[in-house]
């Protein structure tokens, strides 16, 4: 067999850890693949393919194998060959197909590996197809499948056993991400249910790098040690230049600077320059385009003008009786009608919430003209990129250009980028943070970890040697963290949970977990999704460790199966849940991808550079402020809050077409504005795959909400927001003048305030829910919105305690009138809240 032959230079012998098969294993079967000629010579190339016989000697006497490769060995598309060969897509009992399963942990490297392998193998896509959140071409054909972790989670929720997988294949597990991680525990468990059942099912886990204990160190995770492959990729040197001083903030210039240094100096040779969001990708693919220019591709903007009047939402009258959602009334979808995915956030740079506001970068390009005849091929990667436009950075540039790919880190490891031999490297990258107080999260630009700074560097050796040009000191180089800590041990884990009960896993404690989450955040979440009604109660009687144990095991509830359909996190979920009522769901769609990818207001209180800025950025001001009331509504569409300044921008800035000069007028950050429009589309989808009478269409324009459906919707968000609830410190209370306006909340201690950009700031309701907390000059409420206290024992009950007062006094500052029937020791009791009494059915 042709795959078998060494390739011209011979990599190091492999590491087999576990003891060699005695007889080599003769494949049972051997399916032909009709490859070209040059396809196979360039598979003979790769270091794995020298591997092929171990590898499936290994995988036919091992449940379970671990292979780990240089980025670009070829593990991704040759090892699934491999397998196809050896009949693995095929029962040889019945004589049907079976599925070669690969995940990926992004979308970007399913779409594309699919391809390549369809291609390299001569197959169509019916045969080796891919499945992504909400896209794939799947048949009844297909015999390789390439997915993102999320699908597969999912596709265990509808059949545990994987029974029509022969093969998974966890890729890039060095990753560590939290959906591949949880995979490979279930994995764990699944594989020797399968050999019980005599449908063994193999498992092979693919690495990037060698640092593979918590697999193989884990007796918890497998009773026997899986052996470990490892592949040696051949790899030319390269050159390590760091910078003597580190730039600060304009790293992206730094990165512009650079490349042009290298195109007009250095040989010939393809750059890959590593940034951390697409937005900053655009913009140094525009200056680097404008630089060296290789085609005209700058299409005029057309301009759109509507009056002011006809962009804002018409505002109702004030109606007297406040009407009240039903939150048993969740039945937005048959719950058996799972959707493809859910992993809304699955790709670190998806979420692409970029919060950079990469206003200023037009104004120095004017002077940075090259005189290189050279044209540069720019290209951007990153994973929301359109597959059509990925797959262009595999094909050789033009002829007479050099090739410049701008990307995140999606081509840190998971795609190979052919030709490169200079790597620019900004040492950052968009990282998802969790904020402890709010678990609210927000993508930050951090630093990488020097083992990502060392896979960035290699990707320039991989055909010739190469040079990578490293934008900071060896000093910071120095400070870096080693690995970057798996991201389950980093994270809130509620949404994780939630898809856990929704797979039956009760006691998650005792989840084979590769790396665990710490316990407090395990229990936190449990908590979370029980006050939420994802998780039925658990018992409040018998011994408080027996009603511990139990509180770590409740199992799932009908509207947490509901919930657990949702692509987004728990509290948003539960909001959606309860949106089909009164026609609310593409208003808390709305809502809830606005406040997914914040930061939706162009920042103006910013330091002006000139007498002349500063005098424009005061008229933009007045103006925000002015179109912020008029967003914000009136008499109780005005409760709804900040939210409904949301609501009502997106709103208007849709109905103007969504323009650039639109929301410059209007305080909007435009780039905002259409992640939003991306956002609603996709859940808007994602509603409708699994509740097919709901009848949502994408159209981003939507009537403005009744007043009676504003009136809901503060429900809604009060029932899914619900342990971000906070109240005015009252008159009587006031312990000193810090406490002044000040607000009260479950998870603080401290005092926290309505943000003086809010539009309840000087309203000051009684009762408001929170979207976060920052921390500036004191602590901050953003999103807020009001609520009425006689909702609370409604449509909170799980924070409530109904009956007698609790004996223990209540905290000092709140003199417990003993009026009240609406406690609960966690959060109320705790910061005192006296509610009026009420009339509960
Ligand atoms: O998975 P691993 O990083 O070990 O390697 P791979 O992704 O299987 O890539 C093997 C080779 O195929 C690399 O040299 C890539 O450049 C090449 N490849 C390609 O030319 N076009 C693709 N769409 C994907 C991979
Ligand atoms: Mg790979």
């Amino acid at each position: 067999k042709a795959g078998a032959e060494q390739p011209a230079a011979g990599p190091r012998a492999p590491v087999l850890l576990a003891a060699p098969s005695k007889a080599p294993c003769k494949p049972a079967v051997f399916i032909p693949v009709d490859r070209s000629p040059e396809i196979q010579e360039a598979r003979l190339k790769l270091p794995i393919l020298a591997e092929e016989q171990v590898v499936m000697e290994a995988i036919n006497d091992n449940p379970i194998v671990i292979i780990c490769g240089e980025t670009g060995s070829g593990k991704t598309t040759q090892v699934p060959q491999f397998l196809y060969e050896a009949g693995y897509a095929r029962d040889s009992i019945l004589g049907k197909t079976c599925i070669i399963g690969i995940t990926e942990p992004r979308r970007v490297a399913a779409v594309s590996m699919s391809q390549r392998v369809a291609k390299e193998m001569n197959l169509s896509h019916r045969v080796v197809s891919y499945q992504i959140r909400y896209e794939g071409n799947v048949t009844d054909e297909t015999q390789i499948k390439f997915v993102t972790d999320g699908v597969l989670l999912k596709e265990i929720q509808k059949d545990f056993l994987l029974s029509k997988y022969k093969v998974i294949i966890i890729d890039e597990a060095h990753e560590r991400s939290m959906y591949t991680d949880i995979l490979i525990g279930l994995l764990s468990r699944i594989v020797p249910l399968r050999h019980k059942k005599g449908l063994p099912l193999k498992l092979i886990i693919m690495s990037a790098t060698l640092r593979v204990e918590d697999f193989t160190a884990n007796t918890r995770l497998f009773s026997a040690q899986p052996p470990v492959i490892q592949v040696d990729a051949r790899q030319f040197p390269v050159t390590v230049h760091f910078n003597k001083k580190t730039p600060l903030d304009d790293y992206s210039g730094e990165c512009f600077r650079k490349v042009c240094k290298i195109h007009r100096m250095l040989p010939a040779g393809g750059i890959l320059v590593f940034l951390t969001g697409q937005a900053e990708v655009h913009s140094l693919c525009r200056r680097l385009r404008k630089a060296f220019p290789y085609q005209k591709n700058n299409t005029q903007c057309k301009v759109t003008c509507v009056p002011l009047l006809m962009c804002c939402f018409h505002l109702p009258s004030l109606s007297q009786t406040l009407p009240k959602i039903d939150l048993n009334n969740y039945s937005v979808l048959p719950p058996d009608e799972g959707d493809e995915d859910r992993d809304i956030d699955s790709d670190d740079d998806a979420a692409g919430s970029d919060l950079d506001l990469d206003l200023g970068d037009g104004d120095s390009e004017g002077d940075e003209k090259s005189d290189s005849s050279l044209p540069l091929y720019v290209l951007p990667l990153y994973s929301l990129l359109a597959p059509e436009k990925q797959a262009k950075v595999f094909r050789p540039p033009p002829p007479g250009t050099r090739l410049c790919v701008v990307a995140t880190n999606v081509a840190e490891t998971s795609l190979t980028i052919p030709g490169i031999k200079y790597v620019v490297d900004s040492g950052r990258e968009k990282r998802r943070c969790y904020d402890r107080i709010t678990g609210v999260s927000s993508f930050r630009v951090t630093w990488v970890s020097q083992a990502s700074a060392d896979q960035r560097a290699g990707r320039a050796g991989r055909t010739e040697p190469g040079h990578c040009y490293r934008l900071y000191s060896s000093a910071v180089f120095m400070d870096f963290e080693k690995f970057s800590a798996p991201e389950i041990t980093k994270r809130p884990v509620e949404d994780l949970i939630l898809q856990m009960k929704a797979l039956n896993i009760e006691k998650v404690i005792n989840f084979p977990f590769p790396t665990p989450p710490p316990t407090e955040a395990l229990a936190a979440a449990e908590e979370l999704l029980i006050a939420l009604g994802a998780l039925k109660e658990p018992p409040t009687t018998g011994r408080l460790n027996q009603q511990l144990a139990a509180k770590l095991s409740c199992p799932i509830s009908p509207l947490g199966r509901v919930m657990a359909t949702f692509p987004v996190a728990p509290r948003y979920a539960k909001m959606l849940a309860l949106s089909r009522q009164h026609q609310c769901l593409p208003y808390t769609i709305t809502i809830v991808s606005a406040m997914t990818v914040r930061e939706l207001f162009e920042e103006l209180d910013r330091p002006a550079g000139s007498e002349e800025e500063a005098a424009q950025l005061k008229g933009r001001r007045a103006r925000f402020l002015q179109m912020q009331k008029v967003w914000a509504g009136q008499g109780p569409m005005q409760k709804l809050g900040d939210l409904m300044v949301m609501l009502g921008a997106v709103g208007a800035c849709e109905y103007s077409g969504c323009t650039q000069e639109f929301c410059e007028q209007n305080g909007l950050r435009h780039k905002a504005m259409l992640e939003i429009r991306r956002l609603r589309g996709q859940l808007t989808t994602a509603v409708n795959s699994v509740c097919r009478d709901a009848g949502l269409y994408v159209d981003p324009k939507m009537k403005p909400p009744t007043e009676a459906q504003v009136t809901y919707l503060r429900q809604i968000v009060l029932a899914g927001l619900g342990d971000h609830l906070a109240r005015r410190v009252q008159a009587e209370e006031l312990l000193d003048d810090k406490w002044k306006n000040a607000y009260k909340t479950a998870l603080l201690e401290d005092p926290v305030f309505i943000h003086p950009s809010s539009v309840l700031f000087k309203e000051l309701p009684e009762f408001v829910v929170y979207q976060e907390i920052v921390e500036t000059t004191k602590l901050y409420m953003k999103g807020v919105s009001a609520v009425e206290p006689e909702w609370i024992p409604a449509l909170l009950p799980a924070y409530c305690h109904f009956g007698k007062p609790l004996e223990s006094p209540p905290p000092s500052y709140c003199p417990g009138t003993g009026r009240v029937h609406c406690h609960r020791p966690s959060v109320f009791y705790r910061v005192g809240w006296q509610l009026p009494a009420v009339e509960v059915d």
